[in-house]
């Protein structure tokens, strides 16, 4: 039989039988140029295909073979020979399985201390103490708890139902609308990648200013801090603000951390609640004029530098939900450069003067207690506003009081 055939006969590769012939595992006589495979050769297959289905490495099939050719053993050495050779290869795999189930039971340790250390970054559900706090966006009606999964105190996931259809979603402890539509987060859940990246792209001349009044901002914040408040955050973003206070947040006070992108406001929640899984954070992916959060019941404010989506000043839209004496922590981007009629950030140029901005709260009744102006920088680049050198903007910050 010629190479072609005896491969095919044995379900072999060619290769496979040149490799076997270069081993001395096959040895066919060779004709010419051409090698022929005989009856020796189809036995000594057999053997090699049965003794490989036992474990028998190559070489170890070849002293096998060896010695089945020269020695030629008769039948009850054949056995000895064969009874040990079983023998060695079963203790053999024996101590491998031994081996395998040590790295299978240290995998599994492994796998286990991974699990725990992420589901426990996940494993804060939104505290069913709030539930009262919400209510229906649309008509202000109690929204009913459906279809939940709750552990001890905690809602991991459920619907959040008002009789006149709309619906919110929990998922993972978060409230979920379902307005939202779901926004691509460039760094995935890695948080501090942003930061890097937001670093590198904004100017120094912003990164200290805003890094300036953050700082001016929480020392108010957390000089008013007691057990009761309720706290509202628009445009929770990254949470450059929340990380500046999170310590110091007290056990029973509740803030509320509203963006409408999700994959923002997991990742915030699982870094936050790595960092210390007892605040009483409530994460709500919603736009900020659709918020389920019952009238009259926050106590302060945060809007630090974020939502400029609408053509109004925001804080008059949010007054229904504060109580009488609230507080508000603000800072806005003010542009005097901007010509009448202009637009800037999709917004109305008047809206950025400080003269609008100091109206607009007066407008809604709130005292500053204290504000600041920062100096005039430009901010172009990836997170930059439409700001150039004849058109530099400032930043006012403020803390309010009714
Ligand atoms: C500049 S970031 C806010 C920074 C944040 N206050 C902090 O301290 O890090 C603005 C955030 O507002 C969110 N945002 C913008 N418009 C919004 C809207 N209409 N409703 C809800 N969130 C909005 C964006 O997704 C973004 O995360």
């Amino acid at each position: 039989m010629k190479i072609g055939q005896f491969a095919e006969c044995n379900n072999i590769s060619i290769d496979s039988i040149r490799h076997y012939m270069d081993m001395g595992l096959l040895l066919p006589e060779k004709k010419g140029s051409q090698y022929y495979f005989d009856k020796r050769c189809s036995e000594d297959i057999k053997d090699i295909i049965e003794l490989k289905t036992h474990g028998f490495s190559l070489n170890e099939i070849r002293d096998i073979l060896y010695i089945q050719r020269l020695a030629t053993p008769i039948a009850y050495e054949k056995n000895q020979y064969y009874k040990g050779l079983y023998e060695n290869k079963y203790k053999e795999v024996l101590e491998k399985l031994r081996e395998l189930k040590k790295v299978e039971n240290k995998l599994s340790e492994k796998i286990n201390e991974i699990f725990n250390k992420v589901t426990s970054c996940n494993n804060i559900g939104l505290d069913i103490n709030v539930l009262s706090l919400l209510v229906c966006p649309l008509c202000n009606r109690n929204l009913l708890l459906e279809e939940c999964h709750v552990k001890d105190t905690q809602i991991f996931s459920g619907l959040l139902k008002c009789k006149c259809g709309r619906c919110f979603s929990i998922e993972d402890g978060i409230i979920i609308s379902d307005k939202s539509e779901f926004m691509e987060n460039p760094f995935g859940s890695d948080i501090e990648k942003f930061f890097i990246d937001y670093l590198k792209e904004s100017n120094e001349d912003f990164i200290n200013i805003l890094t300036k009044d953050i700082w001016w901002l929480s020392e108010y914040f957390k000089k008013g801090l007691n057990e009761n408040l309720t706290v509202l955050e628009l445009g929770v973003g990254y949470g450059v603000f929340l990380r500046n206070v999170y310590e110091s947040l007290l056990d029973n006070m509740i803030y509320i951390a509203i963006d409408h992108n999700i994959s923002i406001l997991k990742s915030l929640k699982e870094m936050l609640t790595r960092i210390n899984p007892n605040k009483r954070v409530i994460f709500i992916c919603t736009d900020v004029m659709d918020i389920p959060i019952r009238q009259e019941t926050i106590d302060t404010i945060i809007d630090v530098g974020g939502v400029v989506t609408h053509n109004s000043f925001l804080l008059q839209d949010m007054d229904k939900y504060t109580k009488d004496k609230a507080a508000i922590f603000g800072s806005y981007i003010i542009n005097e450069n901007l010509p009448m009629g202009s637009v800037f950030q999709g917004l109305d140029a008047t809206h950025f003067t400080l003269r609008n901005v100091k109206g607009s709260i007066n407008k809604i009744k709130y005292n500053i207690i204290e504000d600041r102006v920062s100096k005039e920088f430009s901010l172009t680049g990836r997170y930059g506003v439409e700001s150039d050198e004849k058109n530099k903007i400032k930043i006012y910050t403020c803390f309010l009081k009714r």
